[in-house]
């Protein structure tokens, strides 16, 4: 769809005026693009927080882990923050002399000594898991954190998100604090943890400090770093970057120890597309809906779990330009729509659609159910040529499910 003006919404900013129809005609469909430009720009902007505050910033793998491209962030950052065993060895391999932070719910025996040949800094989420397994990691040399709950929630919408939901599993409250540790357990102790944030500003962080220093600014001064997690959306064009740097110094000065961030969003928003055709269209009473060779539950799984509605260049909101379609995936799930979007002319078979901010949380997210071919990956690169970094087949999609 190039129909409409420009594209001027950030999710698009690296097309640098160009419609997807110049830059990805050729590419088959469904097909991931990631923009290396993009990854550099957000890049930047971590890296003078960093270097203007002496905080250090780590890339929350979850969110983004095409590790071909880690050579375009890298530069800017600390290393890379993991979720378990897996995320923690791509990390050391794939960011080779940085640092691997990893946190996890809860680690298993059966992989913990591999981990600590990967990982530096080891997060547990219970007192009960730093006693278990703190003095095996303390022994092995490596720095141990507790991940708190602040019980501060700061997001209305999105329960899914929110770590400080009534009856979270994730992090120590004050009160499971004072029932579980010892002094024993304290000695073992260099940092603590906190992930509250999701998609905020730093407002949400300055309240949510304040909460974490009302709860357990008695034993931050004994910390060497305090791990702010991620959820800061810094790269966003509007975000208060100086508010975020207050709340660093503040933190760094009060209880004088090192500060990390472990953004993933931020690392890789807006750096990344997702190319795909129509492929029929259908009617049912008053909807009109394009039938696309991408899918929601598949390729796109947030839209669904979160929910949101992703971006889609040159398309408006529903009645917003003449033509208002529903766009839904090939899968047999009803729900597997993407959303109602306007265009300015009538959807056809084979026109090309792009939607915007499809680095982060989709790749290392999707799925093959319904047999989905999954989206090839390809690399608008700096001097914006396409490298295609990796394509699927039949073979993807049953070495999974067994022999
Ligand atoms: C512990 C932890 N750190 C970092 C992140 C990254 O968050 P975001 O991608 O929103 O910055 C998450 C996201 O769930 C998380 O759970």
């Amino acid at each position: 769809m190039d129909t409409r003006a420009k594209e001027s919404r950030p999710c698009f900013a690296g097309l640098d005026g160009l419609s997807p129809r110049q830059l990805f005609e050729k590419l088959p469909t469904p097909c991931y693009i990631l923009d290396e430009a993009m990854l550099h720009r957000n890049g930047e902007i971590l890296a003078g927080v960093s270097s203007r505050t002496g905080c250090r910033i780590l890339l929350a793998q979850k969110a983004f882990s095409n590790y071909d491209l880690y050579p375009a962030l890298s530069p800017y950052l600390d290393g890379t923050e993991a979720s378990g065993l897996y995320e923690a060895r791509l990390g050391a391999e794939q960011m080779p002399g940085k640092e691997v932070h990893v946190f996890c719910a809860a680690y298993r025996e059966s992989e913990f000594d591999e981990l600590l040949r990967y990982a530096g800094h080891i997060v547990f989420n219970s007192p009960r898991q730093l006693e278990r397994f703190g003095p095996l990691a303390k022994k092995a040399g490596k720095s141990i954190g507790l991940r708190i709950n602040p019980e501060c929630s700061t997001q209305e919408d999105h329960a899914i998100y929110d770590p400080c939901a009534p009856g979270s599993r994730l992090g120590a409250t004050r009160a499971q604090w004072n029932a579980g540790m010892s002094p024993e357990l304290m000695e073992l102790l260099d940092g603590l943890h906190f992930h509250t944030l999701c998609e905020q500003d730093a407002d949400a962080l300055e309240h949510t400090l304040n909460a974490v220093e009302e709860r357990f600014g008695d034993v931050l001064p004994r910390m060497k770093w305090l791990n702010f997690g991620g959820g800061h959306h810094i790269t966003r064009p509007g975000y208060d970057i100086p508010r975020l740097e207050r709340c660093i110094r503040s933190a760094q000065e009060k209880w004088d120890l090192q500060v990390y961030l472990e953004p993933g969003e931020a690392c890789a928003l807006n750096a990344g597309y997702l190319a795909a055709r129509v492929l029929d269209i259908v009617q049912n009473g008053g909807i009109t809906t394009a039938v696309l060779d991408t899918s929601a539950a598949c390729h796109m799984p947030d839209v669904l779990e979160m929910p949101y509605r992703p971006p889609l260049y040159g398309a408006g909101e529903p009645g917003e330009l003449p033509c208002t379609v529903r766009l839904g995936g090939p899968t047999c799930l009803a729900g597997d729509v993407i959303g109602d979007y306007s265009f300015a002319a009538p959807l056809q078979e084979q026109d090309l659609l792009l939607f915007g901010d499809m680095a982060i949380y989709t790749m290392c997210k999707n799925n093959t159910f319904n047999g989905m071919p999954l989206p090839d990956i390809t690399i608008l690169c700096k001097d914006r040529e396409l490298q295609r970094l990796r394509t699927f087949a039949y073979a993807d999609f049953k070495q999974r499910l067994g022999t």
